[in-house]
């Protein structure tokens, strides 16, 4: 019985802590972004991850990042991004390590989340 109540508090706060764990990315109106998230859209308009991966992030050669952000893990993202799969079409981005493939994680993933709308970014007042 006190067994059963312990794992209800542990499973409790785990649940609470998962939920706490915030969103990469402040998003207001579908498009008015943070100056981190905004720079991620920069970084995959210079990048051009668009050529195969879709204008909307939605694949082309590539996968739909959209579907491939809810599977992969943020560690897995930047190690792809920057590593590539050279075997699987996917090419190393090395030039994008530290803040700009942070970045791009955040644009990415609020994309993902459906939270930023396909439309472009704009600045936060
Ligand atoms: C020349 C085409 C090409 C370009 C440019 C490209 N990708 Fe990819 N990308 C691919 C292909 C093809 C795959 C699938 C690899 C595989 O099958 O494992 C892939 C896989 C990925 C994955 C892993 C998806 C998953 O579900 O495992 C991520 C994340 C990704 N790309 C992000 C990017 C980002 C961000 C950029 C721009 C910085 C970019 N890609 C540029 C072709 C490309």
């Amino acid at each position: 019985m006190i067994r059963k109540h312990l794992a209800t508090v542990v499973l409790a706060v785990l649940a609470s802590s998962a939920m706490a764990q915030e969103a990469p990315y402040t998003v207001a109106e579908g498009n008015k972004v943070d100056a981190k998230t905004m720079k991620g859209w920069k970084t995959w308009r210079q990048a051009a991850c668009e050529r195969c991966h879709g204008a909307h992030q939605e694949g082309m050669v590539g996968p739909s990042l959209i579907d491939s952000l809810k599977a992969i893990s943020k560690d897995e993202f930047m190690k792809t991004v920057l590593d590539g799969r050279a075997e699987k079409g996917m090419p190393p981005h090395p030039f994008l390590k530290g803040e700009k493939v942070d970045a791009l994680y955040s644009y990415l993933k609020g994309r993902s989340d459906g939270k930023i709308g396909p439309e472009r970014v704009q600045p936060m007042e």
